[in-house]
């Protein structure tokens, strides 16, 4: 049976309430904190940024994965490593030097991450996909939540399945925007690991309730 790691969003979350937020997806059967920032440059709305990072690290038991959407995220590696990041994960149309990029995020001791946005074909990843951890599939165009989900993304698993296949490496799939109920399931079966969701968990009125069944739905 495979085991699904569900990523709840805190960007969906009551910022008013974020402690008690925390704490609920602490208590689920959620396996991650997915932590977006947003910059206003590489993507067009500004999220959240180190401190309220911080404040999150205080009540979060689990693992915390970060998404850069920032340009030049070389500068900001150490960073997060130190506001307690444990998979770090850049984007590919920001960063000029993939390769040193990774590097420098493992150096750290972190999991490297390489997201993805709609348009970009998985293809660029072969020269460079035994040194990365995770490939983060955008399945919306990055910057906020509550998008719908582009069904195309069923293809780009497939494909960048078949290339960790085909090069023996040990990357695992994440996939990032408009995950709900009608989609997991059909998301893992096309080879996607860990799926993140933000306001399908944050905006079902029992959250708990609902990481629950996206964990028991997509242990196929
Ligand atoms: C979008 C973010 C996503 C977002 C997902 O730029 O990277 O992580 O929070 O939100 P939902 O699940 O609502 O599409
Ligand atoms: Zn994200």
């Amino acid at each position: 049976k495979k085991n699904t790691l569900i990523a709840p969003s805190v960007l969906a979350a009551d910022f008013a309430n974020l402690e008690r937020d925390i704490k609920m997806i602490n208590t689920s059967e959620a396996d991650w904190f997915h932590i977006d920032i947003m910059d206003g440059v590489f993507v067009p709305n500004i999220s959240f940024g180190m401190p309220v990072l911080e404040a999150i690290k205080k009540h979060a038991t689990k693992t915390i994965d970060v998404h850069l959407m920032i340009v030049d995220p070389d500068r900001y590696i150490s960073t997060f490593k130190k506001l307690g990041a444990d998979v770090l994960t850049v984007h590919l149309e920001a960063t000029t030097h993939l390769h040193r990029t990774l590097q420098a995020i493992k150096a750290e001791g972190m999991k490297a991450g390489v997201a993805l946005n709609p348009h970009t074909n998985v293809d660029l990843l072969e020269d460079v996909i035994n040194d990365i951890d995770l490939v983060c599939i955008m399945s919306v165009n990055p910057g906020f939540g509550g998008q719908s989900f582009i069904e195309n993304t069923y293809d780009k698993i497939r494909k960048l399945k078949a290339l960790i296949n085909k090069k023996g490496a040990s990357t695992i799939i994440e996939i990032d925007g408009g995950v709900t109920n009608k989609n997991a399931a059909q998301l893992v079966e096309a080879g996607a690991d860990v799926l993140v969701a933000g306001s399908y968990v944050f905006g079902a009125a029992d959250p708990i309730a609902t990481v629950a069944d996206l964990k028991k739905i997509t242990s196929l």
